[in-house]
């Protein structure tokens, strides 16, 4: 089998799919690989370490999709400057990365996809079951856009997180609150621990708001009933507009004496909930700090610009996408990892063998046979 790793064309994107560490993993399962010059110069992976893993370095893209049978990246294929990537893929060719096959924002591409029958294999799918741990890139992501996000927040802030006693006295602690305490929140959490503030955190599932009180948080309730509040497999529910008003007002005594607000309220599937309206970003500190993270989905706060950090009602509000891209060193080899345990899971005897009633590959399955069958995209796209 021939994988090929071709070099991220999204503006600004570091990561690379695969690094010397993996390649060498790769071989030793009887694969050759082909990397394209310069593809991890981003995460600092020079061509020469790639070289000594074992892998073959090429100059021309598109000589590697033609080459490999299995093409591994990590952001959806997209236009570039001389061609679409998706146009570079082919009929039985395997390709895994991250696809968001339901954004209505990717659907021409997974149409092209299907149209090409290329067989599409998406990394936001991946279960959060325990035996697809190690292949979960989401989590993984999530656990970098939890810390930097944090830091991204501390850096804006004009303040200490700390309590600092100094000879002009004692200066109190920054106060943080993080509105979804799941993954990324946590890891929030935990940074924002680290450098001293006062935390607190909200989340409508009890189990959530309990990893958050045990890494030191002060839960705020957000008085959302537990049975409304979870639905199937423990995920949070959306919630219904008389809860969501509920929430919304508990959240408004909170925010007016915090610092730092980091939003990661998400429900799978779903538009993020708007969680703080213009009214209330109105009612904070001038030089008080929003990081929405939950950008992608539509973001938790209504007046958050998709993209870029702005400043409104004398709040600074972080609106990045793409948070771990600017982590790419331990975001690459995280992401890096996830992708060789998924491959290694569908490789039966030197080649990928699907299993479709397995649960990962039914979860992870966008396009095959000239079919999508994504189940939240063929939702999305009215199939
Ligand atoms: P997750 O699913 O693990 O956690 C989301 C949490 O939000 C859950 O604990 C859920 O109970 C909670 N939640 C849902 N509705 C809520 C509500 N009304 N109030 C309070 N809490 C609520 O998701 P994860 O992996 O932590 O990701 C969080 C967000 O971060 C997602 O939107 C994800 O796409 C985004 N993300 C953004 C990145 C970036 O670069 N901007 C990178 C990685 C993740």
């Amino acid at each position: 089998m021939i994988i090929g790793i071709p070099k991220e064309i999204m503006q600004g994107e570091k990561r690379v799919s695969a690094i010397p560490e993996t390649v060498k993993k790769y071989i030793s399962l009887g694969a050759t690989v082909i990397v394209e010059k310069n593809a991890g110069i981003g995460s600092l992976f020079n061509d020469s370490d790639y070289i000594k893993a074992g892998a073959e370095i090429e100059n021309d893209v598109a000589r590697i999709y033609n080459k490999a049978d299995l093409i591994l990246k990590v952001k959806e294929p997209i236009a570039g400057n001389d061609f679409h990537e998706a146009d570079l893929l082919r009929k039985g060719q395997y390709l895994i990365t991250f696809i968001h096959p339901a954004s209505p924002a990717n659907h021409d591409m997974v149409k092209k996809l299907a149209e090409r029958g290329v067989i599409s294999l998406t990394l936001d799918g991946i279960p959060r079951i325990s035996r697809a741990q190690s292949m979960d890139a989401l989590t993984s992501m999530s656990t970098c856009a939890g810390y930097k996000g944090m830091i991204i927040a501390v850096n804006d802030l004009n303040k200490f997180m700390p309590q600092i006693f100094s000879a002009t006295g004692m200066i109190k602690p920054a106060s943080v609150l993080i509105v979804g305490a799941g993954v990324a929140g946590l890891q929030a959490i935990a940074t924002a621990k680290r450098l001293g503030a006062v935390v607190y955190a909200a989340d409508i599932r009890p189990e959530a708001a309990e990893q958050a009180k045990s890494l030191g948080a002060n839960i705020v309730d957000t008085g959302v009933p537990a049975s409304v509040a979870e639905g199937k497999g423990g995920y949070a529910n959306d919630l219904p507009e008389e809860y969501l008003l509920k929430e919304r007002q508990v959240l408004k005594d909170a925010i007016s004496k915090m610092d730092i607000v980091f939003l990661s309220a998400l429900v799978p599937g779903k538009l993020a909930p708007i969680l703080l309206t213009e009214d209330m970003v109105k009612i904070m500190s001038p030089g008080s700090v929003i990081v929405d993270i939950s950008i992608d989905q539509g973001g938790n706060c209504e007046i958050t610009t998709p993209g870029i950090r702005d400043v409104k009602h004398g709040v600074i509000i972080e609106g990045i996408k793409n948070i771990p891209g600017m982590l790419p060193v331990s975001a690459t080899s995280m992401f890096a990892s996830n992708v060789y345990n998924l491959v290694n899971y569908l490789m039966k005897n030197g080649s990928i063998s699907l299993d479709l009633n397995d649960e990962i590959v039914s979860s992870i399955l966008v396009t095959i046979d000239n079919k999508i069958v994504h189940a939240g995209a063929r939702e999305a796209m009215g199939i």
